[in-house]
């Protein structure tokens, strides 16, 4: 085929004069005359100005909103307003019509839900198109940090035996029957005779494996898909969702928290000088949204605000300890205005009271530190005080948890110990333990949710609408 001028590079760089071969989809086409052409390089369209009385009727009539289209013809400046050049086209080729009858994307407002719907159809949309422009540059991003940082980029295996979060949600893999399954003498289902001759199940997490390789390269991040059967339907929950996770060696907490606030800084950063249009469009798509909602409930700033803000302050940090004190002394918990009212210490905190601390209290990230052993994972560093763990959570505007992470529990004596608090076999993860008995150093990670950076990022409110094709319970559409 001829080679294609994209749209992006047209409006960048205006070649006035110059015949171009444009190829895209029809957005919208007013009047016979002008063509509102998307190729989805960029979020602005180029006007192909089309001469209708020397058209073909019948051509002209196939030119609707979703039809593919290749135009050849010359850059001109634009006559009209909202665009600063235009194409005076020469030649129109339709490669695929788009029945308006059918076609469900014609111009006019669609509900995200309607959207959901049609997700094989909506990155054709403005807003599906900026946010997942926004998803691949903070992809791109997050490498870019990781590697100018000499981190070795590593692929843990997504079908695990072992239960990385030790929170028993996972998806299981397995080759056996549904119905009627071999069976052991005792009655239960014989895994052995499952293709991997064992339990096995979709990972939560690559953390365990990371620190594997952090151990030995030490530092190394993981960047790929995980899965958690909770049943969670909420708009920060998806079954199946992305997550990156550094692990450095000779590191503790605070070199921890310093990777991780250095790291959405650095990202953040690059989207904003890079995805500009993009994030203008969707900053005023929020404030419109924004609009609909009751006055207590709007945001005080808007998404580029918010953006600049998060980049321009440094978090807040403080431990679990410190935050019950202000979350006990609250209005909304001595108003008995939380759903769960925060009585003592050891509480897991809900999504109620992270929002509490970072929207009204703080007003910026927050970073929480050192909770309750209780309530975090086993491989968590075990403090002096022998009651809290090194942990920490990274709580961000609008989102709530965005990062947990903590330094990592070194000392094999101490590991085994809570291992067996927390009835985790120690057969099943000796490969974990034996990263203690050979060289061990303390060491910390964390995992970012790949899906909740972006719905920061684009100000989406529901975390279904920033990932191509939502796992959720009771959907796996496409
Ligand atoms: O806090 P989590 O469960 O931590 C871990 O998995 C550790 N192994 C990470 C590590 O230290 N290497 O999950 C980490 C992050 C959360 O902060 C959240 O952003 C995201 O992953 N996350 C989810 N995102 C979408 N849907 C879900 N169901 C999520 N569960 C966790
Ligand atoms: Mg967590």
């Amino acid at each position: 085929m001829a080679k294609r001028t994209k749209i992006k590079q047209l409006l960048a760089t205006t070649p006035i004069g110059q015949s171009v071969l444009v190829q895209g989809w029809v957005r919208t086409f007013r009047n016979n005359q002008f063509i509102a052409l998307n190729d989805g390089s960029t979020i602005d369209n180029l006007q192909v100005v089309v001469d209708f009385e020397s058209m073909d009727q019948e051509q002209l009539k196939r030119i609707t909103t979703g039809a593919a289209i290749g135009a050849q013809g010359t850059i001109v400046a634009s006559q009209g307003k909202g665009q600063t050049i235009e194409m005076k086209a020469e030649r129109i080729t339709i490669y695929g019509d788009a029945d308006p009858e059918t076609y469900p994307l014609q111009p006019k407002r669609h509900s995200m839900e309607f959207l959901r719907e049609i997700a094989h159809l909506r990155f054709k949309t403005s807003t599906f198109g900026a946010v997942f422009r926004v998803r691949h540059a903070l992809a791109f991003a997050i490498h870019q940090f990781f590697n100018d940082r000499g981190f070795v980029y590593m692929h843990t295996p997504i079908i695990t035996a072992s239960d990385a979060e030790g929170a028993g949600e996972m998806f299981r893999v397995s080759t056996l029957p549904a119905i009627n399954p071999p069976l052991t003498p005792e009655g239960k289902v014989d895994y052995k005779q499952d293709f991997f001759e064992r339990e096995t199940n979709l990972t939560v997490s690559g953390q365990l494996e990371a620190e594997l390789g952090a151990l030995a390269f030490g530092e190394v991040y993981t960047f790929g898909p995980t899965f958690r059967a909770e049943n969670s339907n909420t708009s920060r929950h998806l079954a199946e969702f992305w997550m990156i996770e550094p692990e450095v060696a000779f590191a503790d907490l605070e070199d921890n928290m310093n990777l991780a606030e250095d790291m959405l800084n650095s990202v953040i950063r690059y989207v904003l000088e890079n995805c500009r249009e993009d994030l203008e469009f969707l900053d005023k798509r929020l404030a419109e949204e924004e609009k609909s909602k009751p006055q207590n409930e709007r945001s005080e700033m808007g998404l580029l605000e918010k953006l600049e803000f998060v980049i321009n302050n440094r978090f807040e940090r403080l431990t679990y300890t410190e935050a019950i004190d202000i979350l006990r002394n609250s209005t909304p918990n001595k108003k008995k205005k939380f759903k769960y009212l925060i009585e003592g210490w050891g509480a897991d905190l809900q999504s109620e009271h992270e929002r509490y601390l970072v929207e009204k209290h703080f007003k910026k990230p927050v970073i929480l530190t050192d909770y309750p052993k209780q309530i975090k994972a086993f491989y968590m560093r075990m403090n002096e005080d022998n009651n809290t763990v090194r942990a920490m959570d990274i709580l961000f505007p609008g989102i709530g948890e965005i990062v947990g992470g903590s330094q990592r529990e070194e000392r094999l004596d101490v590991l085994k110990a809570r291992m067996a608090e927390m009835h985790i076999p120690e057969e099943e993860l000796y490969w974990y333990l034996d990263i203690r008995r050979f060289g061990s150093c303390p060491h910390a990670g964390f995992g970012l949710g790949f899906e909740r950076l972006v719905q920061f990022v684009t100000g989406m409110s529901n975390i279904r609408d920033v990932i191509a094709f939502p796992r959720t319970p009771g959907n796996a559409s496409f």
